[in-house]
């Protein structure tokens, strides 16, 4: 068969050869696909050079990968993609913790800690402390509520980029809330810091004049029994970079307020010596229907 100019006979012959997909979701995302795909390349006059050199980024990206790097989801991560999904699929009751990125320095494993517990095993950053109660939308705390925390030090790396330089599980603790759904633990405040540039999506970032920062942020993955867990983090107010986030994943919501305390009462309460730095915010979860 001939196609003409535009190329819409082979759009048709390609969309025409997906009709016997068994899985009509499978059918409908490859069907979607290919003519967003199609309509791209007659879009923007595709030619053969840059589509070689297209397939060329993403092969290294493929190759990029490791057990311990996963290139294609930080490419997915700079280009929108991650954010836009979760946010198609993280709509929540009303008053419940807003969702963002996993992000890939997350450990399965994480150290289980006591309430009031330092995740900052090296010192040397500003201290703080971190509370707040894990509650139902409807208000109703929810003790046993399991509390997943990670972060980066206060010179913006992960545990797991500096073996041998920063101890396995610094800035990373287990919490469980206790009989009031309340959790505290104390830490550094953490600083920005870039994703990783060395691979392919960096040499994106460059060729696009972008920086390759995030803004300071706490990680949490909030879980209790009966309600939907949600994956978040709480980002430094007032810092760097919360209006060009590298991965578009900082929501209002999540900007919290890291307030300079100096009170003894305070101070005694959570083992700290003042001054410190104070977050408080709580994981509000969406009951399960
Ligand atoms: C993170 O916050 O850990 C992260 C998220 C997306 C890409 C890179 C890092
Ligand atoms: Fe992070």
């Amino acid at each position: 068969m001939t196609t003409d100019a535009t190329g819409a006979g082979v759009t048709e012959q390609a969309l025409a050869a997906l009709r016997g997909t068994a899985d009509p979701r499978l059918g409908e995302l490859l069907t979607g696909l290919v003519r967003h795909l199609h309509d791209f390349a007659r879009e923007t006059r595709l030619t053969q050079e840059e589509w070689q050199r297209a397939i060329a980024f993403l092969t290294a990206t493929g190759q990029a990968c490791t057990d311990t790097r996963q290139e294609f989801i930080l490419l997915s991560d700079v280009l929108g993609l991650s954010m836009l999904v979760e946010t198609l699929n993280g709509d929540r009751a009303a008053g419940a913790t807003e969702s963002t990125v996993l992000g890939p320095f997350h450990l399965t494993d994480s150290p289980v800690r006591a309430l009031g517990d330092d995740i900052d095993l090296v010192g040397g950053g500003e201290r703080c402390v971190v509370s707040g109660r894990v509650r139902s939308a409807d208000g109703t705390p929810l003790p046993g509520a399991v509390v997943d925390v990670w972060q980066a030090d206060d010179k913006g790396y992960y545990d797991v980029q500096q073996p041998g330089v920063q101890p396995a599980g610094n800035g990373r603790g287990l919490f469980t809330a206790d009989a009031e759904g309340r959790f505290w633990f104390r830490t550094c405040v953490p600083a920005a810091y870039p994703i990783p540039t060395d691979g392919p999506v960096g040499e994106l970032l460059r060729a696009t004049g972008r920086h390759p920062y995030r803004p300071a942020h706490i990680h949490f993955i909030a879980e209790a029994e009966g309600h939907t867990p949600v994956t978040t983090h709480i980002f430094v107010a007032g810092g760097d970079y919360l209006d060009s986030d590298a991965v578009f994943a900082v929501k209002q919501s999540l900007v919290q307020d890291f307030t300079e305390t100096d009170d003894p009462s305070l101070a005694r309460e959570f083992g700290v010596t003042n001054p410190f730095r104070h977050a408080r915010f709580d994981l509000v979860l969406e009951r399960t229907a």
